[in-house]
């Protein structure tokens, strides 16, 4: 079954590496989206797997090369504020400042679409997600590739976010015509999602724009409550939040606690695995990592440094699947500001597995 689905794909995908004064290969690599084409590519946040947004059928392309349901929409991405007009109903106030505020950037905002929009794009809703990235090389593909890029992230469905073009080639050769390897990304988790089509907006997704940020340009934003929980028995705003995802093979368990107890149960549960045979992984931080006797230690950066901890979250949890490593714990980390998003991330990760030494009591 496996090798019906690769055959199926075998297509001959173009690797380049390269910048934004890379003329010749942006404009051929534009020339194959407005063919229909898929082309991988890098943002700030993550790299994104390509496509005409308006055209249908590279949106279908899009699903299939990712093996994600299509009940799951889309972000199309823009290069400028001219182009967003066209896609949406109308582009109110709000949008108007959080654009102001935040575009080039990570932040994601949903309007209700335009006819311009297909279905096929939108995940079959009547909303449309837009993002206006920041990285060069993005910008000029949108700008190439004809103003409106459908891309989620390049990963096959499930799997961690692609932050270096190593697992986008792992996940996507031969099932896109290019991959464009722009090196390693900076942000490293994806775009907040801020939900402008209800009152007050609503942050589907957190992401490097945090809550008090946009609270800073909009009075009151609520966040979606499935977040940082899984008890409420709700389904996330964001259909895409509701899938498993960013999750490693290897299975993986959070540990909650003061940093010493922290290390002494991950240590003590580590020998445990090691003697049944299993090959363990730990998710340690610069300040911890020495103190590990696991198979495979990883220093995620300083517990107090948020943008070291976004930027390798996702690596490392690739990093484990190249090593084979078959169980993971993992440090928790501070559930504010940006460190909201590489909660979330992590939790999905974990299936929400969590351990709480405070209180002993371990929630599935
Ligand atoms: O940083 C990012 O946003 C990256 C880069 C490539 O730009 N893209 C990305 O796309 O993360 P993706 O497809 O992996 O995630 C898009 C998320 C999904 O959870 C999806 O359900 C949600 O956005 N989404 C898209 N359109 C939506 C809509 N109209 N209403 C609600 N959620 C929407
Ligand atoms: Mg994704």
């Amino acid at each position: 079954m496996k090798y019906m689905v690769y055959m199926e794909f075998a297509m001959n995908t173009k690797i380049v590496k390269i910048d934004e004064t890379n003329e010749s290969a942006l404009r051929e690599a534009g020339q194959v989206l407005q063919q229909g084409g898929l082309v991988a590519f890098p943002t700030e946040t993550v790299y994104g797997l390509g496509g005409d947004a308006l055209n249908k059928e590279s949106s279908r392309k899009i699903y299939a090369a990712k093996g994600r349901p299509s009940d799951n929409p889309l972000i199309v991405h823009i290069a400028d504020m001219e182009a967003l007009v066209p896609i949406v109903k109308e582009v109110t106030p709000e949008a108007e400042r959080i654009a102001q505020s935040f575009w080039p950037g990570p932040l994601t905002m949903i309007l209700p679409k335009s006819d311009k929009v297909p279905y096929e794009t939108t995940g079959g809703l009547d909303t449309v997600a837009v993002r206006m990235p920041s990285h060069p090389v993005a910008r000029k593909l949108i700008e190439y590739g004809g103003g409106y890029v459908a891309a989620p992230s390049a990963n096959t469905s499930g799997k961690p976010s692609p932050t270096v073009a190593k697992y986008v080639i792992e996940d996507m050769d031969g099932r896109v015509d290019m991959i464009l390897d722009g090196g390693e990304v900076g942000i490293g988790l994806e775009s907040t999602i801020i939900d402008l089509t209800v009152t007050p907006p609503q942050i589907l997704r957190p992401g490097y724009v945090t809550l008090d940020m946009l609270e800073e340009i909009l009075e009151h934003v609520d966040v979606d409550k499935t977040i940082l929980s899984n008890e409420s028995g709700l389904a996330p705003k964001a259909p895409g939040m509701k899938y498993r995802h960013y999750a490693p093979s290897g299975e993986l368990t959070i540990v909650d606690g003061e940093t010493k107890q922290v290390v002494a149960y991950i240590n003590q549960e580590t020998e445990k695995q090691q003697v049944s045979g299993q090959k363990v992984g730990v998710i340690g931080s610069l300040e911890t990592k020495d103190l590990y006797g696991a198979d495979v230690v990883k220093n995620i950066g300083s517990r107090l440094d948020e943008e070291a901890i976004a930027r390798n979250l996702y690596r490392i949890l690739r990093e484990f699947d190249d090593e084979k490593v078959e169980v993971i714990f993992s440090e928790s980390f501070s559930g504010t500001g940006m460190g909201q998003a590489i909660m979330n991330r992590l939790l999905k990760a974990a299936g929400h597995k969590v351990i709480h030494l405070e209180n002993k009591k371990m929630e599935e």
